[in-house]
């Protein structure tokens, strides 16, 4: 099982690497990645957040397959903006409202190094938003206003100081 990184690791805030290398090896790590979101019950989950800083996230939202973005690229985002609840397995226990674009157009490339097209809205255009943000180095808590962050980071702190204590 693969550990999950929190906020405080550098590792979130890197920019992270290309991925030149396809193969067997690739796939394995996405397997993995599968499994630790689903055990954490996540729909979303970037390399930095296992400390590995390269350019992959995967997704499995509610009522889409699963799906493994390599080399990302968001080409085109609506004028629409939606606000909607986020959450990440990095900052676990809170979650904030974000605004982003309803829809967007992302271009990929699979684990065996296809490249595809992809069109979506609703969640799925969330999780891959914020997905790849992680890949930038930047947390949803980046994206609201500075007087919402520093609530939510009171709630973090005094969570995972109980969660500490109770270990
Ligand atoms: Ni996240």
């Amino acid at each position: 099982m693969l550990d999950i990184v929190t906020i405080g690791e550098d590792v979130l805030r890197e920019k992270a690497e290309p991925i030149t290398k396809f193969g067997s090896e690739l796939k394995v790590l996405a397997d993995a990645m599968f499994e630790s979101m689903e055990t954490d019950n996540g729909i979303g989950l970037a390399c930095p957040q296992i400390a590995v800083s390269k350019r992959m996230f995967i997704t499995h939202a509610q009522g889409d397959e699963p799906r493994v973005f390599i080399n990302p690229e968001i080409i085109e985002t609506s004028q629409e903006l939606i606000d909607f609840e986020e959450g990440c397995l990095s900052v676990p226990g809170v979650f904030s409202e974000v605004r982003r674009p309803q829809s967007i157009t992302v271009q990929a490339q699979d684990v065996t190094g296809k490249a595809f097209v992809l069109k979506a809205e609703g969640l799925l255009a969330r999780v891959i938003q914020h997905e790849n943000d992680h890949l930038n180095g930047v947390l949803f808590i980046d994206r609201i206003s500075e007087e919402r962050r520093e609530r939510l980071m009171k709630t973090y702190h005094k969570k995972s100081k109980k969660k500490y204590k109770r270990v």
